[in-house]
């Protein structure tokens, strides 16, 4: 955060990356890495991030704070395009070369003994062991079946630190794709890369698989294998088919979706984090067309009918009321300043919801409580009788390197998202109808990977996972691109972030678009589609 400020005061152009100056510990480093008489200096292009997307990332949300300059570019903001994951046959990997190389083991149990065995006959030296030590080549996580995230990660965390020349898991697992495409972009010297084995082989089998695939052939972080077949991934661009391009057009209003999927004034959309951000866009786009009963779940309390503040506009108008009504304590200031705004929020929400003529309803309910969530659900249920669709969209982000992150940061991350929704499939598994619909709010970060991402992009993918398991007409994960922020609902994307993209040249999603493009997916995507990517940005 210093290292951001200070680039914003000084005017720095750090070529998307702050990185360099953060590291900079004592006054005469940062001075030299600054020039001292150039106003704009530009520095840490190596260490500079080679793509950028997500809603933040660890650089890009530090720096993007400068206000826009005369010669700033102007953000793109445009419809997104609808892609997904399309497997890819990859080349065949050599038995590599791995005599006289050290490797630890971590897990117990048949594969991992199979491992070793393998590596031995190789010539390398494999200890099985439970916890990180340095020294080896190469670390090998063998769960060998169980949720390996977010418990293993200070495991992981241990291990990269010594930089080792291989670090590989094997999977599949939960999450654990999303993990492994971002730690590729944090330790490029490492070749990190989830195998994921087919459990109806036998563990000799598997641990052939999977000591193959410390070949360095390539440095795909996403591997499956079925035999010697190898397998990785490519984002490619998909459309929705005649109806898709058809039904309500780029220009539709999304009447013939809402009808498409069942939706009317009868009907009951529950949408978690919905008070809030893009996924308040969403609601007001059933709204406008559905009418249908809308049910908001969020952390920020309920609020009441009146704003404390009224004249009060900003954050700096609020800093002054506040200071004025006697708050001392700058913590307390800024946290009562962020819980005005959001109630703010969740206030205009609802009387937009209203005003398109949708009955809607607050309630604050934080998805880490369990019983809450499963309380919260039943009672909605047992009004309305019925629950037509969900749309699971909480979220958090604490961006920060793997090196730097604390376990409880990544727990917080992960937990807000999987297990939040896990609960919520859990509540909603009890009630007698399935719902017409489920979408998961995931994000670009967890088929790209991002710096400083690690836990968002690992929560993300693992959606997908909960996602296949929910009982519903169409259970889909869509992961989003960054959405271009327009004032009343940013959401991650803040003015600031905009800016910082706009430089780097990355589109963002139009939220109109945005939404309109959401509705065709529920409405004519493929049942068996469980998981796409809806992005503006063109990586
Ligand atoms: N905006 C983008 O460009 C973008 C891009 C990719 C993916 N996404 C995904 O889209 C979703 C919405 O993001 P957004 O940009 O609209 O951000 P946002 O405004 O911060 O929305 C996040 C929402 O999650 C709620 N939430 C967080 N923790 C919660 C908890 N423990 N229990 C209940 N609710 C909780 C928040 O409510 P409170 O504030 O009241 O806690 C808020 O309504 C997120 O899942 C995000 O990962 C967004």
């Amino acid at each position: 955060e210093i290292a951001g400020e200070l680039a914003t005061r000084l005017n720095l152009d750090t070529g998307g990356d702050v990185e360099e100056l953060a590291k900079a510990r004592t006054a005469s480093a940062i001075a030299e890495l600054v020039g001292g008489e150039r106003p704009n200096v530009a520095f840490g292009a190596s260490s500079a991030p080679n793509v950028a997307f997500g809603a933040s990332d660890a650089t890009n949300a530090t720096l993007g704070r400068s206000e826009p300059g005369p010669a700033e570019p102007a953000p793109v903001i445009v419809a997104p395009k609808r892609l997904v994951m399309a497997e890819c046959e990859l080349a065949l990997a050599e038995t590599p070369d791995v005599a006289g190389r050290t490797f630890l083991l971590l897990g117990r149990g048949p594969l991992a003994e199979a491992v070793r065995t393998r590596l031995t006959g190789l010539g390398a030296t494999a200890e099985v062991a439970d916890d990180v030590r340095a020294g080896f080549d190469g670390v090998l996580f063998l769960p060998d079946g169980g949720p390996v995230l977010p418990a293993a990660f200070p495991q992981y965390q241990a291990a990269l630190a010594a930089t080792p020349a291989w670090l590989l898991t094997a999977g599949p697992g939960e999450g654990l794709r999303g993990f492994h495409r971002s730690l590729a972009r944090e330790y490029p010297d490492t070749l990190t890369r989830v195998v994921e084995l087919s459990p109806a082989e036998s563990p000799e089998a598997r641990a052939a698989a999977f000591v193959a695939e410390l070949s360095t052939v390539d440095r795909e972080p996403v591997v499956v294998r079925e035999g010697a077949t190898r397998k990785g991934f490519r984002m490619t661009e998909q459309g929705l088919g005649l109806l898709g391009s058809s039904g309500a057009g780029p220009a539709g209003d999304g009447a013939a979706e809402a009808a498409a999927l069942g939706l009317d004034r009868d009907s009951v959309v529950l949408l978690v984090g919905g008070a809030k951000g893009i996924t308040a866009r969403f609601a007001a786009t059933l709204a406008g067309t559905a009418r249908c009963r809308i049910e908001l779940l969020g952390r920020t309390p309920v609020p009441a009918a009146d704003d404390e503040y009224p004249q009060a506009r900003d954050a700096k108008d609020l800093r002054a009321a506040l200071i004025k009504a006697g708050l001392k304590s700058p913590a307390e200031i800024e946290r009562t300043i962020r819980r005005i705004q959001g109630e703010r929020e969740v206030r205009q929400t609802l009387g937009k919801l209203e005003a398109l003529g949708s009955p809607a309803r607050y309630q604050s309910v934080d998805m880490l409580d369990a019983e809450a969530v499963h309380r919260a659900v039943k009672e909605i249920h047992a009004e309305h009788g019925r629950l037509d669709g969900i749309v699971y969209a909480a979220g958090v982000i604490e961006d920060k390197l793997v090196a730097e992150k604390t376990p409880e940061s990544f727990g917080r991350v992960y937990g807000t998202k999987v297990d939040g929704a896990r609960t919520l499939l859990e509540a909603t598994a009890d009630l007698p109808d399935e719902p017409k619909f489920v979408v998961l709010f995931g994000s670009i970060a967890a088929t790209l990977g991002n710096r400083g991402q690690s836990d968002y992009a690992a929560a993300n993918d693992a959606l997908e996972s909960l996602g296949r398991r929910w009982p519903a007409g169409r259970a889909v994960t869509v992961h989003w691109g960054p959405w271009a922020p327009t004032g009343d609902h940013d959401g991650m994307v803040t003015p600031e972030l905009m800016r910082d993209y706009a430089r780097r040249g990355i589109a963002l999603i139009d939220p109109e678009e945005g939404t309109l493009g959401l509705l065709r997916e529920l409405a004519w995507g493929r049942p068996e589609t469980a998981a796409v990517v809806h992005t503006a940005s063109g990586w």
